[in-house]
């Protein structure tokens, strides 16, 4: 037998590791979050652009604005040159017009799960880069971060550790005994127009502990907490994201509950795709046990999007190609590509979405934001379909 002593590495130098890596985090967060600042979207439209996103004609914006029903252009104070609409300028437009792409309340809001138990795979930046798309599109949306790592929370400019109280913010507070009936004391607006959100931080990692405790004589208070969590803000939302930890845990098993559609991000590479083939499996397997306990869940859809895909690697395209022969009607048709300015993006914990000035006339930028809004589009048409109100709109664009 060894001793303890006869380890090269101790605990305390483990807990002198941790300490280091919160330093770099802190370091890291202090470039974003320096104090006193907040994020803010410095995106602006000029007019053609925002004809194109409100659906109507140029003449038809500078008409509303002469005769008042929309407010004059914005102007430069030094050289009176317009600056550009922002997205609420266009929400606004959209409202007048009438162009809003709202459901009608009788629709079924969206409950879009992001969905996979494995880490890395990209959850969190599409969920970020769908959220994003869709507010650009004129949704309503809800992005619910469930996973206590709190990317997604990082993105949408809050620092987790100082700006987040898991006993007020998080969905923790509402998993809790005796916890609150709805999920409205956690909402909160961000600084995208048309975005909501409800953040995580550490603390709602208790959760898990908590309800694997409650599993034996409260099941379905625990995997059902988050589904009626949700039906209480639902009404004011056209999408509402929910963002899984990478584990299957509680939480996840929670999420994939609540959720009415699911997403399930899978890089086409062996070791990704034979997790994403456990995960199906063991979803398949899950959803089979909850149904046999009262708690059948069925989907407007499930689909499979290859994520981080890199065109010059041949085993991907193999992948990719298989994936396709075995799933020809669970996989989108478009796909993420493995893309450094995504990967810069986040780094910076930004989007591809809000980069704006001249890093925007790159050709990696210009490619990449086709990728995304292509996946965007696909989504939001998944999404369409599930509305009975826009199905003669659809129609009419020959998607029905
Ligand atoms: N399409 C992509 N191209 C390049 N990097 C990506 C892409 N998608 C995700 N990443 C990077 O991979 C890492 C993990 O992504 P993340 O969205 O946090 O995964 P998850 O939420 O599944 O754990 C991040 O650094 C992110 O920037
Ligand atoms: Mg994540």
């Amino acid at each position: 037998m060894t001793d303890i002593e006869d380890y090269p590495v101790t605990l305390a130098e483990i807990d002198g590791l941790a300490t280091r890596a919160d330093t770099v985090i802190n370091r890291l967060r202090e470039r974003v979050f320096a104090p006193g600042t907040q994020k803010v979207l410095n995106l602006r439209f000029n007019v053609r652009t925002a004809s194109e996103m409100v659906g109507r004609t140029e003449k038809a914006i500078r008409d509303a604005e002469g005769d008042g029903r929309l407010p004059e252009p914005e102007k430069d104070p030094d050289t009176g040159r317009r600056t550009g609409y922002t997205l609420e300028d266009v929400n606004r437009m959209r409202e007048v017009f009438g162009t809003l792409p709202w459901r009608a309340p009788e629709d079924p809001a969206t409950v879009l799960a992001v969905q996979n138990f494995k880490g890395g795979v990209g959850k969190s930046t599409l969920v970020v880069h769908l959220a994003q798309y869709l507010a650009l599109r004129g949704y309503r949306v809800c992005v619910i971060d469930c996973d206590s790592q709190g990317s997604t929370t990082s993105i949408f400019g809050l620092n987790p550790d100082v700006d987040v109280d898991e006993d007020e913010d998080t969905l923790y507070p509402f998993f809790r005994h005796g916890g609150p009936a709805s999920l409205h004391y956690a909402l909160r607006a961000t600084y995208w127009p048309g975005i909501a959100m409800i953040p995580a931080n550490l603390g709602l990692y208790d959760a898990e502990y908590e309800f694997a405790a409650r599993m034996l004589n409260e099941q379905s208070f625990v995997l059902d907490r988050l589904r009626q969590g949700i039906a209480t803000i639902s009404d004011q939302f056209d999408v509402i994201l929910l963002d899984p930890p990478p584990a299957l845990g509680m939480i996840s098993l929670s999420v994939l509950r609540a959720a009415n559609a699911l997403l399930i991000p899978a890089p086409p590479n062996n070791i990704d795709f034979g997790s994403t083939a456990h995960f199906l499996k063991m979803m398949g397997a899950t959803l089979n046990e909850l149904a046999e306990h009262g708690g059948a869940r069925g989907y407007h859809f499930v689909k499979i999007l290859a994520t981080k895909m890199n065109d010059q690697k041949s085993a991907h395209q193999a992948i990719k190609r298989v994936m396709e022969a075995v799933f020809p009607q669970d996989i989108l048709q478009s796909v993420l590509k493995d893309s450094a300015e995504i990967d810069n993006a986040t780094a910076n914990l930004m989007s591809v979405y809000e980069i704006t000035g001249p890093a925007t006339r790159t050709e990696t930028h210009k490619r990449c934001r086709v990728y995304l809004d292509a996946v965007g589009r696909e989504v939001e048409t998944l999404i369409r379909k599930t509305w009975p109100s826009h199905h003669a709109d659809l129609r009419k664009e020959g998607i029905l």
